[in-house]
């Protein structure tokens, strides 16, 4: 086939693919029974090299084909037990697949070349398309798969998977990817793989904070710095499931796409099924390496616009549901005066929305607290040189509503169950047409009728009593996929008819956070705790995969609500500076004092805002290391730098790490803002600075430039 730019490869004589990216190659064969063989990922080899691994591997009877544990893209079928690609059943009640290659093309989709390779059942009218592209500058693969019914009958869809990307032969297997939970969103875990599976998954309706769609393994040895690291990281927002498995032949393959748990997709005669994509990628440069891919890519390909996001000021941990128009043009002032460039007010400013039993699903302004309507805020807002923003949770209702009064079956339920309340709420089928229509229409008039720059979109309870009255009994189990699919609609819609309006997803903090969402959502909301130590975790488990400016960090009181820590409005400030600044305290009881330091701190965040949001991000050290964590953004020259460090607690007599720099160049002069005396590039990152770091929860913000 023609070869662009020699990203895709296929010779005929062997059958062998090849996809390049810069510093990988990924290498698949078609074996002699038509199926699709992986054979390498890693370093950049030939399709000649690779050669001799397209072949058939038998144990015994038992074992009977061992090569299929690599198979690129695995049909539930024949002597087939491992995690399955697809598993489908056939109008006749046949439940076994067997496909093979016929065809592959290049062609352009989205406007993105895409290698497409088409597998057929022998005997049923059923094809899979395996979608392929490629980001050669970050080494990475995007995969899809497509479902087609030729035929005239429904064929169910029991589990369609996105991609199975095998390892290579490795010593250990480490896997490494993220828990949490509600305010402890975004913690790292690192576990080596034995035989069997391992799980990551939702099953809650939304991304969920328990785990985040992606992973990452490695040898068992990689660092930030150094090391082959293999990951993944899908783009969906609903049930997903991500499950490495390791087999008795030491073949390790991690499958992944939407959850198949209490999942079926009916599949019409002549209709398709795209998968949501999976990103995968290779690098030799160690975590640190995998992250700045795909924050680049994230950056380049995945996020609706490049504009730098603003520093914001968010009004719930400071009035709650009590929200007025007085106390917010009060607090705005305040705002202003710090330099805040967006406002934002958040839940209470609607319907009968006095706590959170009552109101939701009522989006008109709440007269008694706005008695002159939004405008008068917005206008007050702008006045004050700021843009105005504003939440929203569309998808759910309190039964306390008008709106659930008058549709009490428009939310999830099954007739003969209670209806679960969560956070006093329950779920809107917004995949009914006239739900869908509804969210549309007020968000529409809302945006319509406002001067509003921004919208942060909630979610704040997982699904349960997964029912869909008026849809068809067999079609049930399609829930899961269809909220997801309405949900990305309406998004896609608001987004085409107000394109200058961003967006933050949040989820009760950092559940609804993945590569699905962040097509249309500018930010997110990584977690409601606030508390600027535990940020530090968070923030660091999000940077894994995420890229700083897609998360909101906000300053707030100190001691926190949370966990009562005490912290100095510099740590607090450092903390949140490290990705898309806001400020989340009462203004109305700060001092003027601590309202100039605030300010000082957003005028230091402003400057080196390029470099924080578009730069490129260096893990320093984690707070493993002896306490003390430090990121450090550079631009793309490697000529101006921010490094931020945080020490938990000092001991006597224990020195602290020497800081070693990153991504500087080793042979230029380099100052430190602050500090008398020049550094060169080499020295700040093989020998390193030493920390001024006192007492407990002390930090620094150094800005290191290079001078002539
Ligand atoms: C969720 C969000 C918070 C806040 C509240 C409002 O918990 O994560 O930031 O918006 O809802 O009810």
């Amino acid at each position: 086939m023609g070869n662009v730019d020699m990203q895709f490869e296929f010779e005929e004589k062997s059958r062998i693919f090849a996809i390049h990216t810069q510093r990988s190659s990924y290498v698949f064969g078609i074996n002699e029974r038509d199926r699709l063989q992986h054979l390498y990922w890693g370093e950049p080899v030939t399709i000649d090299d690779c050669a001799p691994l397209l072949r058939g591997r038998s144990h015994s009877s038992f074992d009977a084909e061992v090569d299929m544990e690599a198979e690129e893209y695995s049909f539930w079928g024949g002597v087939n037990y491992d995690e399955p690609s697809l598993k489908v059943r056939m109008p006749d009640g046949v439940r076994d697949l067997l496909a093979g290659y016929v065809r592959h093309e290049i062609r352009e989709e989205d406007g993105r070349q895409t290698l497409v390779i088409v597998l057929k059942d022998r005997v049923y009218p059923l094809e899979a398309h395996l979608l392929y592209r490629v980001i050669p500058e970050y080494d990475l693969i995007e995969r899809s798969a497509r479902i087609v019914n030729t035929g005239g009958d429904d064929i169910v869809l029991e589990s369609v998977q996105s991609a199975a990307w095998s390892l290579p032969d490795l010593r250990d297997y480490r896997l490494t990817h993220v828990t949490g939970k509600w305010s402890g969103e975004f913690q790292l875990r690192r576990n080596v793989l034995s035989e069997g599976k391992k799980v990551l998954e939702s099953r809650r309706g939304f991304t969920d904070s328990h785990a985040n769609p992606w992973f990452a393994v490695d040898e068992g040895q990689a660092t930030e710095t150094d090391g082959r690291v293999w990951f993944g990281a899908l783009a969906w927002s609903g049930n997903w499931k991500i499950t490495a498995e390791k087999t008795v032949f030491n073949h390790v393959r991690v499958t992944g796409g939407i959850n198949d748990f209490d999942s079926e997709w009916v599949l019409g005669a002549g209709e398709s099924f795209d998968a949501p994509w999976f990103v995968g990628g290779y690098t030799a440069g160690g975590f640190g390496g995998m992250s700045r891919n795909l924050h680049q890519y994230q950056h380049a390909y995945v996020l609706p616009s490049s504009e730098p996001r603003k520093v914001l000021y968010n009004s719930w941990e400071a009035t709650y549901f009590n929200v007025n128009a007085a106390d917010q043009m009060a607090l705005a002032e305040r705002a202003a005066r710090m330099g805040v460039e967006l406002f934002v007010v958040d839940d209470g400013w609607f319907g009968q929305r006095n706590n959170d039993r009552a109101g939701l699903g009522d989006w008109y302004v709440n007269k008694e607290k706005f008695p002159n309507g939004l405008g008068e805020l917005i206008g007050k807002v702008h006045k004050l040189g700021m843009e105005f923003g504003i939440w929203v949770e569309p998808e759910a209702v309190n039964p306390d509503s008008d709106l659930y009064r008058a549709h009490p079956d428009w939310v999830y339920h099954f007739e003969t169950r209670p209806r679960t309340e969560l956070r006093n709420q329950l779920l809107l089928n917004i995949s009914k047409p006239e739900v869908k229509a509804y969210i549309l229409q007020f968000m529409t008039e809302l945006l319509q009728n406002h001067r509003i720059k921004f919208i942060k979109w909630d979610m704040n309870r997982t699904v349960t009593e997964p029912g869909m009255k008026d849809h068809p009994l067999h079609r049930q189990k399609e829930l899961w996929i269809r909220h997801v699919r309405s949900l990305y609609e309406i998004w896609a819609e608001l987004r085409r008819r107000f394109p200058h309006v961003e967006f933050e997803t949040c989820a009760g903090g950092g559940a609804r956070i993945d590569l699905g969402i962040f097509r249309y959502a500018d930010q997110s909301w990584p977690s409601d705790n606030t508390d600027a130590f535990d940020r530090l975790s968070i923030q660091e488990g999000f940077s894994y995969t995420y890229a700083p400016r897609m998360m909101t960090c906000w300053v707030t009181e100190s001691p926190t609500g949370m966990n009562k820590r005490n912290v100095s409005l510099k740590y607090r400030f450092h903390s949140a500076m490290m990705g898309t600044l806001g400020i989340g305290s009462n203004l109305n009881e700060w001092s003027d004092e601590l309202i100039e330091q605030s300010g000082e701190f957003i005028r230091q965040y402003k400057a080196i805002r390029p470099l924080v949001q578009f730069g490129r991000q260096y893990r320093l050290a984690d707070l493993q290391h002896k306490g003390v964590t430090a990121v450090q953004y550079v631009d793309e020259a490697g000529t101006d730098s921010a490094v931020f460090a945080f020490l938990h607690s000092q001991r006597l007599g224990e020195p602290l790490p020497r800081l070693r720099l990153q991504g500087l160049q080793a042979d230029r002069a380099y100052a430190i803002e602050g500090l008398p005396g020049s550094w060169s590039g080499r020295a700040l990152m093989n020998i390193g600075i030493e920390l001024p770091l006192r007492g407990d929860f002390d930090s620094l913000l150094y800005r290191v430039t290079a001078v002539e």
